[in-house]
């Protein structure tokens, strides 16, 4: 996209979060919060993005990537403060300057690339996100005329109590025509209790001044949350979880209770397979066609399960991989393994793959059956069709041979399998 900057703000210290991280370090749906708006810029296809930064600065830009401007907010004077520092860096820009809030975290792309096509066709000085919320806490809202248009916003501690009633609110998401940006923004007072300097007092200027305000609105509230407190940062963890579950939905997957079931981002799950509830799956894992997942089991990062494998209750799986027609139903830790196709393993089957030193390596070929209770002391190979009797515990380098049934401990070949 030419013509256009993106200027974020991330300045802040974030009291309300009461951490000793910036706020838009907090880590939601696995990484930081920053990193949401960051990519949401890139997707528009913004390639000059300038980050403000203040509180901890420097942990702040060791998060950014190099090809990243940032400028230092010494003092934390406010949001119009915060837009100001850039001022020198794009005098003389005359396109349009889009500004996020790093604590804004959800906005989609689709909203974004609308709001400047908008701002574009309807050559305005400004235009904003707005959302109609049931209950609007603390965000600024929008001041409209009786002919329904923006006159200003006004934040939660200036409101009267009529204001505070309104449920049109800023999300914080802008487009400005850069002049009347910057020209605004010499204008802006200290605000009334909190003497800062808003940037939201900037609509009011333009549109005293006679310039043209819009806003689009969107029709999912979910994504104007600010993140302002741990509470705001739980209601944009289950949002996120939320939309990472409802893509695995229409994609053909069954899950039986969403509200139980977290899946992390990088997660492929193939059709008519069904989650159980009570299941994780973490990052970086497959699953393929027809399997069962759950209820309550945990899939850790670098797990790959083939097509119709079977995985049950209270089972763990650590960078493990299973063959197609596997099940593994019942109390069971696999980690670093590898098995084969149509194995069986039985209830409370471990892998011992930790040594304290080193991860070791079970494998298990197609078609063995793992008595219940086995212990698999690793580096050790199952071959083809082998059994291991219940509670047999085989032991560190003692392959068991194909077709042969091993029992006891440590585990010693009892015959060959018929
Ligand atoms: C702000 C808006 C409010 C809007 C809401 C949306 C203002 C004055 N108010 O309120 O209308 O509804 O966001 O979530 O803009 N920051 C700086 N430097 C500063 C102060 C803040 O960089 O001096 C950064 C913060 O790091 C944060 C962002 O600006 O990422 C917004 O600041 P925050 O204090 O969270 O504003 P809100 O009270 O949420
Ligand atoms: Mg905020």
């Amino acid at each position: 996209m030419e013509n256009i900057v993106a200027i974020i703000l991330a300045a802040g210290e974030g009291t309300r979060m009461k951490s000793s991280l910036p706020k838009v370090l907090h880590p939601v749906g696995g990484r930081p919060m920053l990193g949401y708006v960051l990519d949401l810029v890139k997707a528009v296809g913004i390639k000059r993005v300038m980050v403000v930064i203040g509180h901890q600065s420097e942990r702040i830009k060791k998060y950014l990537s190099k090809n990243i401007t940032t400028l230092k907010q010494d003092k934390l004077l406010g949001t119009a403060d915060a837009v100001s520092r850039t001022k020198r860096l794009l005098s003389g820009f005359k396109g349009d300057v889009l500004v996020l809030y790093g604590d804004v975290p959800l906005i989609k792309k689709e909203t974004l690339k609308e709001l400047i096509s908008r701002h574009r066709s309807n050559r305005s000085s400004c235009t904003l996100l707005s959302a109609t919320l049931y209950s609007p806490s603390e965000l600024g809202r929008i001041i409209r005329n009786d002919r329904n248009q923006i006159i200003k916003i006004i934040e939660e501690q200036d409101a009267s109590c009529r204001q505070k009633m309104i449920n049109e609110v800023n999300a914080g998401v802008y487009c400005f025509r850069s002049i009347d940006l910057f020209e605004a923004l010499k204008e802006v007072k200290p605000s009334l209790h909190k003497k800062e300097f808003y940037l939201t007092d900037v609509i009011e200027i333009l549109t005293t001044t006679g310039r043209r305000v819009d806003a689009i609105s969107t029709a999912e509230p979910e994504e104007v949350i600010g993140i302002n407190s741990r509470a705001d940062l739980a209601r944009v963890e289950k949002v996120l979880r939320e939309r990472s579950l409802s893509k695995f939905l229409s994609e053909g997957v069954t899950i039986l209770d969403p509200s139980t079931t977290y899946i992390d981002e990088e997660v492929e799950i193939g059709r008519d397979t069904t989650i159980y509830p009570n299941t994780v799956i973490e990052r970086d894992v497959k699953i393929g066609k027809n399997c069962s997942l759950g209820p309550f089991c945990r899939i850790r990062s670098g797990v790959r399960l083939k097509d119709n494998v079977k995985v049950g209750n209270f089972v763990e799986l650590n960078r493990t991989t299973i063959d197609k027609f596997s099940q593994v139903k019942h109390l069971t830790y696999l980690g670093d393994a590898k098995i084969g196709k149509e194995v069986n393993i039985g209830a409370g089957t471990i892998t011992a793959n930790y040594n304290g030193f080193t991860k070791n390596r079970t494998l298990i070929q197609n078609g063995a059956l793992i008595g219940s209770g086995t212990i698999l002391v690793a580096p050790v190979k199952v071959g083809r069709k082998a059994i291991t009797g219940a509670g047999a515990v085989i032991t560190k380098g003692k392959d068991v041979p194909p077709g042969t049934v091993v029992v006891g401990v440590p585990a010693k070949v009892l015959k060959k399998r018929r």
